[in-house]
């Protein structure tokens, strides 16, 4: 019998974040390729013809627009490890969204296409990541094609993040014509070979140095040259440093031929840390070893049209789970049977009876879960609130078809729910038209779709002139809706935002006003 603290032990929970088409769904894909018994057969992620046609509606619309929205978690088994990995949105849009996998995850890869480098959506996702003090892996793809020297590509790091770049794998060959790689910890030269479109793993020899001196010629001397270098310049893993989120170890590879691959996965198992208790919301930790608790980061309906349910996703902090125990939900108090608790591969579901710290179930239909809860057994358990994300972008919304009012109202308490797009309402107008507030402007794409393929409701939306918000509370909002330019709007959640035309007005405002409650959120006026 393992006890949760061995179990957690074992595991390995991180993210995957990159601008789209650097290769996360690729790189995902070979993963399960390089993963053992647990993982689905490889076509599961990039089977994306079968995925999307799947069921769910907004397949479609990922689909027409080349994103990604829906999460998936992928676990399987590599050396002694079971290796959870968690999807992220990869459009800024949806960056409050990766901010909360990010909550659930224990590090981060990042992924970048050697011939673009720093990206700007990369950029922003790292910010995300940084805001968390999630400590990253840094994997720079196809440098099978021609790109940026793998120097240049270190100075981005560098100087765009402010992060010591440690390379733990150096490439011999240039961008394009890739051999292989030294690692810098053993000094030990890998060469791969090319398969197929990858579909199986790269054959790898390695090979020392008098005979890469004279297979390799000016390529090898200048990779072993280079790679001194760096040594000597002190550029070494530093695992303190890492987990700061001051440095990143970086490693070398091609996900299309699965050259490196492998020691990105090596990577994950040594250096990504095994879950530790999590610190609960009066500072205090909850070890491993205590009952079964999860934080819930997701939730989510609408992903199949077979099953109209609403899943939350919850990370198991400590203890074993077993499905069908009686859990308690944190914001209600109330308690529930965990009888349906699945598993996400891509679209494929499965039913979950046993998970430990790190891993991710699928609550199905426990509908008193909210993003940021804490469900747990025994000792009462609460974790630090996940910020809200400032938005930026509002528009008004309105149902064309007034006989769906219904369903409008339905849809958009979902929404807000999921934390999909936030629903504003002045008091006094009701729900007639509320005011649909976004971090991106896709945001509000999703929302419509969704409210007329998922419920039935068509609407229109129409600009407003607010561009920025402040969290606000009851005692102010006499005062502000009293001045120009200035709005208070409510959640459902009894939030109070405050909405200002511009950030000038704002910050005239928050000066001359410094009895009011104006409470800046993450993120405000854009990452990075
Ligand atoms: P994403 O999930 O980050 O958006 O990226 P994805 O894996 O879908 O990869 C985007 C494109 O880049 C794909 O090409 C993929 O084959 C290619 N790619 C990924 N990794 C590598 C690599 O290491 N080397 C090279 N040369 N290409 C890579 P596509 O033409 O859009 O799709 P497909 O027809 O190849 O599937």
């Amino acid at each position: 019998m393992s006890t949760p603290r061995e179990e957690a032990a074992r595991r390995r929970t991180f993210a995957i974040i990159s601008h789209p088409d650097a290769g996360k769904t690729t790189l995902t894909e070979k993963f399960l390729l390089y993963g053992g018994a647990l993982a689905k057969e490889a076509g599961t992620v990039k089977a994306r013809e079968g995925r999307r046609s799947a069921t769910s509606d907004w397949m479609d619309l990922e689909q027409q627009r080349g994103i990604s929205i829906t999460s998936t978690v992928l676990q399987f088994e590599y050396r002694d490890c079971i290796i959870n990995l968690l999807d992220t949105p990869g459009h800024r849009d949806f960056s409050e969204d990766t901010y909360r996998v990010l909550a659930a995850a224990d590090a981060a890869v990042m992924v970048l296409d050697a011939a673009k480098g720093i990206e700007p959506q990369t950029l922003k996702l790292f910010e995300v990541c940084r805001e968390r003090e999630i400590p990253f892996l840094t994997f720079i793809n196809k440098f099978d094609r021609p790109g940026l020297g793998p120097l240049e590509l270190l100075d981005q790091i560098e100087e765009t993040l402010v992060v010591e770049p440690t390379p733990v794998t150096w490439p011999v060959g240039i961008p394009g014509d890739f051999r292989g790689v030294i690692h810098q910890g053993t000094g030990v030269y890998t060469r791969f070979e090319r398969t197929a479109r990858g579909s199986t793993m790269a054959p790898e020899e390695e090979i020392d140095a008098e005979r890469a001196a004279l297979e390799e010629g000016p390529s090898w001397d200048m990779a072993l040259e280079e790679s001194q270098l760096l040594i000597e310049l002190g550029r070494e893993v530093d695992v303190k440093s890492f987990l700061a989120c001051e440095s990143t170890p970086v490693f070398f590879g091609s996900a299309l031929t699965n050259f490196g691959v492998r020691f990105l996965l090596d990577g994950v198992v040594d250096l990504v840390p095994a879950p530790a208790p999590r610190v609960l919301e009066d500072g205090s930790r909850r070890g491993l070893d205590e009952p079964f608790s999860g934080l819930v980061f997701k939730v989510q309906a609408g992903m199949d049209k077979a099953h109209r349910d609403r899943i939350a996703f919850v990370r198991v902090c400590s203890g074993k789970f077993e499905r069908g125990m009686m859990a308690i939900a944190g914001r209600s108090g109330r308690q529930f049977s965990t009888k349906y608790a699945q598993t996400m591969f891509g679209q494929d579901r499965e039913t979950v009876d046993v998970a430990w710290p790190g891993d991710v179930l699928g609550l199905v239909n426990a509908n008193d879960l909210r993003v940021g809860d804490a469900v747990y057994v025994g000792a009462e358990t609460a974790f630090p609130p996940l910020p809200a994300f400032a938005p930026e972008y509002f528009m008004r919304a309105r149902v064309k078809d007034t006989s769906k009012f219904k369903q409008f109202r339905k849809g958009l308490s979902q929404l807000d729910e999921e934390g999909a797009v936030q629903v504003l309402r002045d008091r006094d107008l009701g729900d007639q038209a509320p005011v649909l507030a976004a971090v991106g402007p896709m945001q509000f794409e999703v929302a419509t779709y969704r409210l007329e393929t998922e419920f039935g409701a068509e609407i229109e939306l129409t600009a407003t002139p607010y561009t920025i918000a402040r969290r606000t509370d009851a005692a102010s909002t006499s005062a502000l809706r009293a001045m120009q330019g200035v709005d208070v709007l409510e959640r459902d959640d009894g939030t109070h935002l405050a909405l200002f035309e511009s950030r000038y007005w704002m910050d005239r405002v928050v000066t001359d006003h410094p009895e009011l409650t104006l409470v800046r959120m993450v993120a405000e006026g854009g990452l990075a």
